[in-house]
């Protein structure tokens, strides 16, 4: 496995597989790699004969109250991690590769980004949809791999792909849960141990809203009432708590088509999101 960290460089390693005739995965990262980006590698390596996993700790994408200075950062365990599951290269950029001088030029999806986590979080998407399209453009992936728990994320970047003719495939992965529910995300270890009990509540929340919309309930404020009250007997903050159009993220009332059930809460200080889909189809896989 290759680590580079200079752009020429990895733009060479991906011209030598696409040489060999290879198909080029992506997984783009912060780093703190867990299970749930596990499973993203894993998808990877079974359909790319070339698999590029990128750690960035991306400084665009976090507000000046946010928690970019302590992300955990553990590459000696994520670069292990990657060779265990058989990745090709890791690409691992400073900041002055990704931005080498004042960046003029942005990449910013509209409307998409307005709600949900868009609306506490000014900017934060901007500095998604930019790094994405830079590391696109750098690795020239056939497919780039995220998470559904970043669900808005995912939508997001599905839209600019669509938006500016990038030639390569979105996969989608299910969300990964710990034992008890709790999605897994880097951020989960900044939780005591007694906040990690609470955490489990947004899983649950989740779970309630699918029991209810399975007995029948189609009315999106009676599920949210119910979320928010499970939330906050175990001692969540709400940031929101929506049910939203797939398609469009707009706030949906009566639940008539597919939709997503996004929460964002705080446990103590530390901010989690989560979601589930409700349908009235059976759940897909890899999307
Ligand atoms: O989901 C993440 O880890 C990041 O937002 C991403 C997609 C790697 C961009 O920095």
């Amino acid at each position: 496995m290759k680590i580079v960290s200079v752009i020429d460089e990895i733009r060479e390693c991906v011209r030598s597989a696409r040489r060999d005739g290879k198909r080029l995965g992506l997984v783009p990262t912060m780093g703190a790699l867990h299970a749930g980006h596990g499973a993203l590698i894993e998808n990877a390596v079974r359909e790319c004969g070339f698999v590029v996993v990128s750690i960035f700790v991306n400084p665009t994408q976090f507000g000046p109250n946010e928690d970019f200075s302590r992300y955990p950062r553990t590459f000696e365990q994520d670069t292990a991690y990657c060779q265990r599951l058989g990745v090709d290269a890791i690409f691992a950029p400073s900041a002055d590769q990704m931005y080498p001088r004042c960046q003029q030029t942005w990449v910013e999806v509209e409307k998409l980004t307005d709600g949900l986590c868009g609306a506490t979080r000014p900017g934060h998407f901007r500095g998604v949809t930019t790094v994405c399209a830079k590391l696109f453009n750098i690795v020239m992936p056939d497919i780039a791999y995220f998470g559904q728990k970043d669900a808005q994320q995912a939508i997001v970047i599905r839209r600019m792909v669509d938006d500016l003719n990038f030639p390569l495939t979105i996969r989608v992965c299910p969300i990964v849960r710990e034992p008890d529910g709790l999605a897994m995300s880097s951020r989960n270890r900044y939780l005591s141990p007694d906040e990690r009990r609470q955490a489990v509540c947004l899983y649950q929340a989740l779970e309630s809203c699918r029991q209810m919309f399975d007995q029948g309930c189609r009315h999106a404020n009676e599920l949210i009432e119910l979320m928010c009250g499970l939330i906050e007997r175990a001692g969540g903050q709400i940031e929101y708590v929506s049910i939203v159009d797939m398609e469009t993220l707009e706030p949906v009332e009566i639940i008539d088509r597919r939709v997503l059930v996004a929460l964002a809460v705080f446990i103590g200080s530390t901010r989690l999101i989560d979601n589930c889909l409700l349908d009235l189809r059976p759940p897909e896989k890899c999307v």
